[in-house]
């Protein structure tokens, strides 16, 4: 059984058959993020439904709340009284992210455009990460930002104007994407972006932006008619939450597991596509619209599969699903790569480091590249113990591993899976067959 042991450290995984049954997954984390923000940015009261309740979306709930919007739990949903894009109150103390680096990108697209200053930190992980990505386009626009060579604390200013921009991304990135957005949201004046690589679309979607496409480029326009107005939210079931348990429906034995109510934009979906064309059995039924994101029912299968090329092109649509895609490679005849992939480094943790540390625990041996790394698995060590390095998705995807290992294996620490996904224990033990 998938059950951790009282006596932790180490977590111990035993081993599981089969996995059979239903699912459903809380709030997608990027759309819980955003439709937290774009309510307390709107003038009146918003109802969410299925709000995650992951530690990522909670960090984001508490900052809105420390800047004067009142989030209130009323049940089966959350009720946000907004402050309007400029009635936000300067919060007593410093805001903290935790782990989240959608909380601090997000936010600071807002903090940028108010009339107090504040400060932004986060835990270790997220103190270590990149924020220079953000800090310029912000600053461009005039944002006061100060911080720590690129990194937190950031110290937000108000500044002596803000003004639209025209800006194209040097690096693909949806949150940073998203806080050139929201801060635009603040301007009379014009913002216009322009990716060469695609991201996740929440944003431009959820707001309604106008978007087009020119030699191959994505346009996004955005001004302060877009700002955000109150509205109720029905937040579909996090697709990247979903990608361990689909990749564990078809690696396991005699398995079959129906995911209902999942999000299926396609931004997000890449991962299931590559699975598809390494031979898994996935099928997708009961589509439908759920506010602006597509939604149904993923039903996987117990399949072989073999590893396929992955573009480089595709990496910023599967960043998320990297870890789980690792382990549906270890279980697939043929060589897993993984090319163009650098953002790896800086994500929750060093990603590459952290999947290669426990490849090698696994028996498997990888050759690593600074952007990315490559195995052909063959016989996998027993009893193995791996590390999550303190990313949520490492420690998810080597619990699926172990679980499948006839030993089963252990894990240094899996409380960092709370801050997407609280229920992965509970869920995992639900299919559970022995
Ligand atoms: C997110 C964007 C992605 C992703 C992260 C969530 C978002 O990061 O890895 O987990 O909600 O905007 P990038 O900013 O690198 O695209």
């Amino acid at each position: 059984m998938p059950h951790v042991q009282d006596n932790h450290p180490p977590f111990i995984i035993e081993p599981v058959k089969s996995l059979r049954g239903e699912l459903r997954f809380m709030g997608d984390k990027s759309i819980s993020h955003r439709a937290l923000i774009f309510s307390s940015l709107a003038e009146g009261v918003s109802h969410i439904f299925n709000l995650s309740h992951g530690g990522d979306v909670t960090s984001t709930m508490e900052i809105l709340s420390r800047t004067g919007c009142r989030i209130i739990d009323a049940g089966d949903h959350i009720e946000v009284h907004g402050c309007g894009t400029g009635g936000m109150q300067k919060p007593d103390k410093e805001l903290f992210c935790g782990n989240s680096g959608t909380t601090a990108r997000l936010l600071s697209g807002v903090l940028a455009n108010q009339k107090f200053e504040s400060v932004v930190t986060g835990d270790e992980s997220l103190s270590r990460r990149p924020m220079l990505r953000v800090i310029e386009p912000l600053r461009l626009m005039g944002a006061e930002i100060d911080s720590d060579n690129g990194l937190m604390p950031l110290r937000f200013k108000p500044s002596a104007g803000m003004k639209g921009i025209t800006y194209e991304m040097p690096t693909p990135s949806a949150q940073v994407k998203g806080a050139i957005i929201l801060s635009a949201l603040h301007l009379k004046e014009e913002t216009v972006i322009i990716e060469k690589s695609l991201t996740r679309d929440h944003t431009e979607r959820m707001l309604g932006l106008p978007v087009k496409f020119e030699e191959g480029k994505k346009i996004i326009s955005v001004s302060h008619r877009f700002a955000p107005f109150r509205k109720d939210y029905e937040i579909p079931g996090d697709i990247s939450s979903a990608a361990f348990f689909v990749v564990a429906g078809l690696i396991f034995p005699d398995s079959e597991i129906v995911i209902r109510d999942v999000m299926l934009n396609e931004g997000r979906t890449a991962y299931l596509n590559i699975l598809a064309r390494m031979g898994g059995n996935i099928r997708i039924e009961k589509t439908r619209m759920m506010g602006r994101e597509p939604v149904g029912d993923v039903i996987v299968k117990s399949s072989r599969l073999r590893n396929v090329p992955i573009d480089k092109e595709i990496i910023p649509m599967i960043i998320d699903e990297i870890p789980a895609l690792t382990v549906a490679g270890v279980f697939a005849s043929g060589v897993f790569e993984i090319r163009g992939a650098h953002e790896l480094r800086v994500k929750e943790s060093d990603r590459i480091s952290s999947l290669i540390y426990n490849l090698l625990k696994a028996g498997v041996n990888p050759a690593e590249f600074e952007d990315g790394f490559r195995f052909e698995a063959e016989k996998l060590n027993q009893s193995p113990s791996f590390m999550s390095f303190g990313d949520h998705r490492v420690a998810m995807a080597f619990t699926v591993l172990s679980a499948l290992i006839p030993s089963g294996g252990t894990m240094d620490d899996t409380d960092c899976i709370s801050v997407s996904n609280p229920d992965f224990f509970r869920q995992l033990k639900s299919i559970s067959q022995f």
